[in-house]
């Protein structure tokens, strides 16, 4: 098996923090999104894994690299724009060839894993794709299916009217089939090739499409309030681990805290303050006369300063000073929030387009 990764697309509803930064980038409990996807790719002991990838390319492969760091081999396809999901599969298939593969959006969140069902249909001489779903409250915002038994009858791409209220997750196993699927279908009204389509036109040729319902917990990590579901759920699993030589200096942790070191980017220092985890903290990130909730990730060399934050996300070189009190929030790279004496009284903002305040 091989195994494709779509990292490309434009993450609209994530703006503003993709106009300038990958959506599969943003840090979950401070591990990118696009890697547990991957770890988990890595775990069913695949090894050749392609990623596609758009505008981003530069960042996503800086963060990737080239495998050896899982001892596996990535290989980056450019697609030239998001032109749909089954297009990132038509211009894979000079990599894939005749070989049987998982494809992973790289925004997806499965908690459990995939071995079995790889495994499983690695091993099948009669499936030619296996498709993944779940039950959910909201199937507008999905591919959605109908199926009798163990054969997928019909897909359609994010219905107004779902039939049923099982979802496409967004992992999927295909044979060469689909390559034939792609090259005969056209772009939907949104002027994509959706995947859905290629996996009906499978199911229209009499190709053996089997459903496979997933109960555990899956996100596709499209907008802030699923960004922060994923963070809660992934630091609920998070040991307690300070490293010695973080400096704390009266201040009191309570719960799951882990506090990443490095001895390159200056110690952590939590001073004067109470940390109640479940919490992450990156590696240079200073937390100073400030409380910080459950439920929050904070990245890389931060800067906290009588601040009280919970139920958020921060990315790397965030300096927040002087705010009460923060929830629910996710900053982006570099953004600075902080209370100032200047007169007269009042808000001053530099914000970016998209951006979102609620005061
Ligand atoms: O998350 C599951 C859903 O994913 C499925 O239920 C839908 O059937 C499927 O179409 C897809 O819907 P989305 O609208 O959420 O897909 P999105 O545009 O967010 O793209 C998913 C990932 O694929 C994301 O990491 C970006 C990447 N992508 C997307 C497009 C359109 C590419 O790499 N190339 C593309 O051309």
């Amino acid at each position: 098996m091989k195994a494709l990764i779509l990292s490309g697309g434009t993450g609209s509803r994530l703006r503003p923090i993709t106009y300038t930064f990958a959506k599969q980038l943003i840090p979950i409990a401070n591990k990118p999104i696009l890697f547990y996807g991957l770890e988990s790719i890595i775990k069913c002991g695949i090894k050749d894994i392609y990623i596609i990838v758009g505008d981003t390319e530069k960042e996503i492969k800086s963060a990737v690299g080239n495998g050896d760091r899982w001892a596996a081999n990535i290989t980056y396809i450019k697609q030239e724009a998001p032109l749909g999901l089954a297009h990132a599969v038509l211009i894979s298939e000079n990599y894939i060839k005749d070989s049987k593969f998982i494809m992973y959006l790289g925004d997806n969140v499965i908690k459990s894993g995939v071995e079995k069902l790889v495994e499983d249909f690695a091993k099948s001489k009669d499936i030619d794709c296996e498709i993944l779903l779940n039950r959910v409250k909201n199937p507008q915002q999905f591919g959605v299916a109908e199926f009798k038994g163990d054969k997928v009858v019909r897909l359609v791409e994010k219905p107004k009217k779902p039939v049923t209220d099982y979802a496409l997750v967004g992992v999927y196993m295909f044979n060469k089939k689909i390559f034939e699927a792609v090259k005969n279908i056209k772009p939907s009204s949104r002027n994509e090739l959706e995947i859905t389509d290629a996996i009906q036109y499978l199911i229209d040729k009499g190709y053996n499409v089997k459903p496979h319902v997933i109960t555990g917990w899956w996100k596709d990590t499209g907008k802030l309030e699923d960004l922060l579901e994923a963070n809660r759920i992934f630091l609920e699993e998070i040991d307690c681990e300070i490293d010695k030589r973080v400096k704390i200096i009266n201040s009191t942790i309570d719960g799951k805290v882990k506090i990443d070191f490095s001895v390159e980017n200056n110690d952590v220092e939590i001073i004067n303050s109470t940390i109640r985890g479940p919490v992450i903290i990156g590696k240079g990130s200073k937390i100073i006369n400030s409380y910080i909730g459950p439920f929050t990730s904070i990245y890389h060399n931060c800067y906290i300063e009588n601040t009280e934050l919970e139920h958020s996300i921060v990315l790397k070189n965030v300096k927040i000073v002087g705010v009460k009190r923060i929830t629910d929030s996710l900053f982006g790279n570099n953004v600075e929030l902080l209370e100032t004496n200047k007169k007269p009284k009042a808000i001053r903002v530099m914000v970016g387009d998209s951006s979102r305040i609620e005061l």
